[in-house]
């Protein structure tokens, strides 16, 4: 309300939003008006008493949705409650469903890099939050109307190979690995660090095969492509569950022609330092340690090849922003390579931006990846899609569809319990918090939504069917605090995007689910008056798009009925 008032003063006053926004008051009741502007700070300027000004503005500002009058040295704002929710709800009904949406970034292209788990070493759980975050951020980019590039920087590169290919030859068997290719190449990769050891003399037979990997060298090709195609059709079981797709899969081996250009660059710009035998870019003016750009024995590394995918991007996708979604502890490593491209003189790098996230429990107890957190994600989400399946046996039994509405469920408690949290606070998953249908939850918002899209069913309209609203039976409390909520939708996309902070709509998806059922169980939806119940269905309609739309930004389905 208060931003509303605040636009339409500062067309009268010489007086940004912003600091109109700053004296705004809430009067301490209604019949004083919804919101209040003391005038006593334009006295100076104005050389006015400020009950003088009060009255000369309260005859200048005309609005069509919010009328003025003096109190003293007050102007106090009223809210025409019936032409507000009037006009939100025919412009969110009118849009279809695309209430929220808006073209702030047309013309724009933004690249997230998201996801990015390792061939043949566990999908971790920071590789399930920064899918999910990821998957948000891409949403509500494309909501705002900007092009966006999805990339999963899959770890398909790397010393790692050299010791799997060691392993197999030592302990593989292709069934086994056919059967269960994660479990199976982290067992024979454990096994590989335990036996080295013992065994020194394993690791320098491990360098020799990922340089022979390096070089080409078939036997190593052939077995580093299948490990990758193996672990793909895992990771894709998971990807599938959560709803997840990419534009790209261009993992680190993707530049592995495109590193001599990083350092031919770094060369003739001067930046390319001898350390020890190994080439380094010296941060030191900027209190960073070195970049590692290439190792002693020739090999690349990881920083080399964000530097060559960052300079790939650009001239591929010209990107207007870039997202990293890794965890935290790979704060430095980021500084570094945006720091690096600066140094190259390349002015975009501002533009670059890691999102980090915190660390995700189960019941409070930190997990040990070492075994297979893909393993463990697949069980978490079919034993989340069987409690889901349960509680609805229960509460809906005739349910029609009940099999893809429990996945829908479970896997949705999943991922909202990951995205509710600032995604710096650390996430705990526990089965009673995340499937609890009145509770902060997925289920919750989703049973809301079903609600309102039951309150159609039962008064036996279709969407189409609900125009013109008559705004007088949505004055009372719940039904005006609910519309000044739905207003804001679209700002909350935007905080939301500008902050790559998916929790934004996520806690607005509650604050909503909530105000709505305070609406329902408040006023009377289904009645006899035909005007009425049409109002009301606008409004549980409007409701229904705003749930259903920020759902789907999160990654959540929507179910009809639960
Ligand atoms: N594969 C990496 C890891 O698991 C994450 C890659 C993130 N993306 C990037 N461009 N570095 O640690």
């Amino acid at each position: 309300m208060k931003q509303y008032v605040a636009k339409v003063l500062s067309q009268s006053l010489d007086l940004s939003v912003e600091d109109i926004l700053n004296l705004l008051e809430t009067p301490p009741n209604r019949e004083m008006g919804d919101v209040a502007f003391p005038c006593f700070s334009l006295a100076k300027a104005f050389r006015k008493a400020p009950n003088q000004i009060a009255e000369d503005l309260s005859r200048q500002l005309s609005d069509p949705l919010v009328s003025c009058k003096a109190i003293g040295p007050y102007l106090n704002f009223y809210f025409d409650r019936a032409k507000y929710a009037k006009q939100l709800i025919e412009t969110i009904l009118d849009k279809k469903n695309t209430y929220g949406e808006s073209e702030i970034g047309k013309g724009k292209t933004v690249v997230v890099d998201y996801s990015s788990p390792n061939i043949a070493k566990p999908f971790s759980l920071p590789h399930l939050r920064s899918t999910m975050i990821g998957n948000a951020i891409v949403h509500l980019y494309q909501a705002l109307g900007y092009q966006v590039v999805g990339i999963n920087h899959l770890g398909d590169w790397g010393t790692q190979f050299g010791k799997l290919i060691v392993a197999y030859h030592k302990w593989g068997n292709d069934e086994v690995i056919r059967k269960n290719p994660i479990e199976e190449l982290v067992k024979i990769y454990v096994k590989f660090h335990e036996e080295a050891e013992k065994h020194p003399e394993l690791e320098d037979e491990a360098r020799q095969w990922f340089r022979k990997l390096e070089e080409g060298n078939d036997e190593a090709l052939r077995l580093w492509k299948w490990f990758v195609e193996e672990s793909l059709q895992e990771f894709s079981k998971i990807y599938d569950l959560l709803g997840v797709h990419f534009d790209h899969f261009m993992g680190e081996s993707f530049y592995n022609d495109k590193m001599d250009r990083v350092i031919q660059e770094l060369t003739e710009k001067g930046l390319l330092q001898e350390s020890e035998g190994a080439m380094i870019v010296d941060l030191s003016d900027l209190n960073m340690p070195p970049v590692l750009i290439k190792k002693k024995d020739g090999s690349s590394i990881y920083a080399t090849r964000d530097l060559a995918a960052a300079l790939y991007r650009k001239d591929a996708f010209d990107f207007d922003k870039m997202f990293y979604v890794v965890g935290n502890e790979q704060a430095l490593h980021f500084q570094q390579v945006f720091a690096v491209l600066k140094k190259m003189g390349y002015q975009w790098a501002e533009e670059m931006k890691h999102v980090p996230f915190g660390l995700m429990l189960f019941e409070n107890k930190k997990m040990s990846t070492r075994k297979g957190t893909i393993v463990l994600l697949e069980e978490v989400l079919q034993k989340s899609i069987e409690m889901a399946d349960q509680i609805i046996a229960e509460k809906n039994p005739d349910l029609p569809n009940r099999e893809e509405t429990a996945k829908a469920v479970g896997v949705g408690a999943v991922i909202f319990n990951d995205l509710k949290q600032h995604r710096m606070h650390e996430v705990n998953f526990s089965w009673e918090d995340a499937l609890n249908f009145e509770g902060e939850t997925g289920p919750y918002v989703q049973y809301t939504n079903a609600r309102t899209r039951s309150l159609l069913r039962k008064a036996n309209i279709s969407e189409e069917q609900i125009h013109s609203i008559d705004g007088s039976y949505l004055t009372g409390e719940a039904a005006w605090a609910l519309s000044l909520l739905l207003n804001q939708y679209p700002d909350i996309l935007i905080k939301a995007a500008n902050r790559a902070e998916p929790s934004i709509v996520a806690r607005y998806l509650l604050d909503v689910s909530a105000q709505f059922n305070r609406f329902y169980h408040q006023e009377r939806v289904i009645t006899e008056n035909e005007k009425e119940q049409i109002a009301k269905l606008g409004l549980s309609t409007a409701t229904s798009k705003v749930l259903q739309h920020g759902l789907s930004i999160l990654g959540l389905k929507a179910p009809e009925a639960i």
